[in-house]
Protein backbone atom coordinates (compact mmCIF):
# COMPACT_ATOMS: atom_id res chain seq x y z
CA UNK A 1 0.00 0.00 0.00
CA UNK A 2 2.56 2.89 -1.37
CA UNK A 3 0.47 5.72 -1.00
CA UNK A 4 -0.94 5.42 2.28
CA UNK A 5 1.56 2.55 4.51
CA UNK A 6 0.45 2.45 7.92
CA UNK A 7 4.08 1.81 9.20
CA UNK A 8 7.53 2.06 8.43
CA UNK A 9 9.80 -0.92 8.39
CA UNK A 10 12.96 1.46 8.74
CA UNK A 11 13.42 4.73 10.19
CA UNK A 12 12.78 7.20 8.27
CA UNK A 13 16.02 8.85 5.63
CA UNK A 14 17.48 11.37 7.05
CA UNK A 15 18.13 13.50 4.16
CA UNK A 16 15.89 14.87 1.53
CA UNK A 17 16.11 12.97 -2.22
CA UNK A 18 18.60 10.45 -0.74
CA UNK A 19 16.46 7.54 -1.87
CA UNK A 20 16.22 7.66 -5.45
CA UNK A 21 15.01 3.86 -6.76
CA UNK A 22 12.17 1.74 -6.44
CA UNK A 23 14.13 -0.29 -5.04
CA UNK A 24 15.13 2.29 -2.06
CA UNK A 25 11.95 2.91 -1.76
CA UNK A 26 10.65 -0.56 -0.84
CA UNK A 27 12.72 -0.94 1.89
CA UNK A 28 10.90 1.63 4.14
CA UNK A 29 7.32 -0.28 3.12
CA UNK A 30 5.49 -3.20 5.48
CA UNK A 31 5.80 -6.17 3.72
CA UNK A 32 2.61 -7.52 2.62
CA UNK A 33 1.36 -9.31 5.14
CA UNK A 34 1.48 -5.90 7.73
CA UNK A 35 -0.32 -4.38 4.97
CA UNK A 36 -2.80 -6.85 4.83
CA UNK A 37 -3.75 -6.76 8.53
CA UNK A 38 -3.70 -3.81 8.22
CA UNK A 39 -6.27 -3.80 5.45
CA UNK A 40 -8.46 -6.28 7.25
CA UNK A 41 -8.61 -4.10 10.40
CA UNK A 42 -9.27 -1.12 8.27
CA UNK A 43 -12.39 -3.18 6.25
CA UNK A 44 -13.96 -4.79 9.79
CA UNK A 45 -13.75 -1.34 11.33
CA UNK A 46 -15.50 0.44 8.34
CA UNK A 47 -18.67 -1.87 8.58
CA UNK A 48 -21.63 -0.40 10.11
CA UNK A 49 -22.60 -1.79 13.59
CA UNK A 50 -25.38 -3.83 14.15
CA UNK A 51 -26.59 -0.93 16.78
CA UNK A 52 -26.02 1.68 14.20
CA UNK A 53 -27.66 4.87 16.05
CA UNK A 54 -27.71 8.22 13.56
CA UNK A 55 -26.16 11.49 14.06
CA UNK A 56 -28.28 13.12 16.97
CA UNK A 57 -30.79 10.04 17.41
CA UNK A 58 -30.35 9.63 21.60
CA UNK A 59 -32.06 6.77 22.79
CA UNK A 60 -32.13 8.38 26.75
CA UNK A 61 -35.09 10.26 27.67
CA UNK A 62 -33.13 13.18 29.15
CA UNK A 63 -32.83 14.20 25.71
CA UNK A 64 -36.48 14.12 25.36
CA UNK A 65 -37.65 16.80 27.87
CA UNK A 66 -37.31 20.07 28.72
CA UNK A 67 -34.56 22.43 27.28
CA UNK A 68 -32.83 19.54 25.79
CA UNK A 69 -35.70 19.03 23.49
CA UNK A 70 -36.41 21.67 21.86
CA UNK A 71 -32.79 21.79 20.71
CA UNK A 72 -32.23 18.05 19.81
CA UNK A 73 -35.50 18.84 17.57
CA UNK A 74 -34.26 21.94 16.20
CA UNK A 75 -30.64 19.75 15.27
CA UNK A 76 -32.81 17.02 13.97
CA UNK A 77 -34.70 19.39 11.79
CA UNK A 78 -31.55 20.71 10.44
CA UNK A 79 -29.71 17.06 9.83
CA UNK A 80 -33.06 15.98 8.08
CA UNK A 81 -32.76 19.66 6.02
CA UNK A 82 -29.17 18.45 4.85
CA UNK A 83 -29.98 14.90 4.52
CA UNK A 84 -33.08 15.59 1.65
CA UNK A 85 -30.40 18.54 0.07
CA UNK A 86 -27.33 15.43 -0.25
CA UNK A 87 -29.82 12.79 -1.49
CA UNK A 88 -31.28 15.23 -4.12
CA UNK A 89 -27.52 16.23 -5.30
CA UNK A 90 -26.50 12.86 -5.38
CA UNK A 91 -29.52 12.16 -7.55
CA UNK A 92 -28.30 14.28 -10.35
CA UNK A 93 -24.59 13.62 -10.44
CA UNK A 94 -22.89 11.17 -11.81
CA UNK A 95 -20.70 9.78 -8.96
CA UNK A 96 -22.98 9.93 -5.69
CA UNK A 97 -20.98 10.80 -2.36
CA UNK A 98 -23.53 9.52 0.56
CA UNK A 99 -20.44 9.60 3.04
CA UNK A 100 -20.92 12.45 5.10
CA UNK A 101 -24.62 12.88 4.54
CA UNK A 102 -25.91 13.29 8.59
CA UNK A 103 -28.00 9.82 8.04
CA UNK A 104 -24.79 7.98 7.76
CA UNK A 105 -22.89 9.24 10.46
CA UNK A 106 -23.06 7.42 14.06
CA UNK A 107 -24.17 9.73 17.04
CA UNK A 108 -20.91 8.22 18.42
CA UNK A 109 -17.67 6.65 18.08
CA UNK A 110 -17.42 3.01 20.16
CA UNK A 111 -15.06 1.40 18.85
C1 LIG B 1 3.17 -13.86 5.11
O1 LIG B 1 2.46 -14.84 5.82
C2 LIG B 1 2.55 -16.15 5.24
C3 LIG B 1 1.59 -17.04 6.04
O2 LIG B 1 1.86 -16.99 7.40
C4 LIG B 1 3.98 -16.61 5.25
O3 LIG B 1 4.08 -17.89 4.66
C5 LIG B 1 4.82 -15.61 4.47
O4 LIG B 1 6.20 -15.97 4.56
C6 LIG B 1 4.64 -14.23 5.02
N1 LIG B 1 5.32 -13.27 4.14
C7 LIG B 1 6.12 -12.33 4.60
C8 LIG B 1 6.70 -11.42 3.58
O5 LIG B 1 6.39 -12.22 5.79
Amino acid sequence: MPNCPASMSQPPPQSKGSVREEKELLVYLPDINATCSVLTILALLSQPTASYVPLCQYQEPFFYTGAHRGLVEKVQKELKSLTAMIEERNRIIALPYPYLSPNHIENSVAI
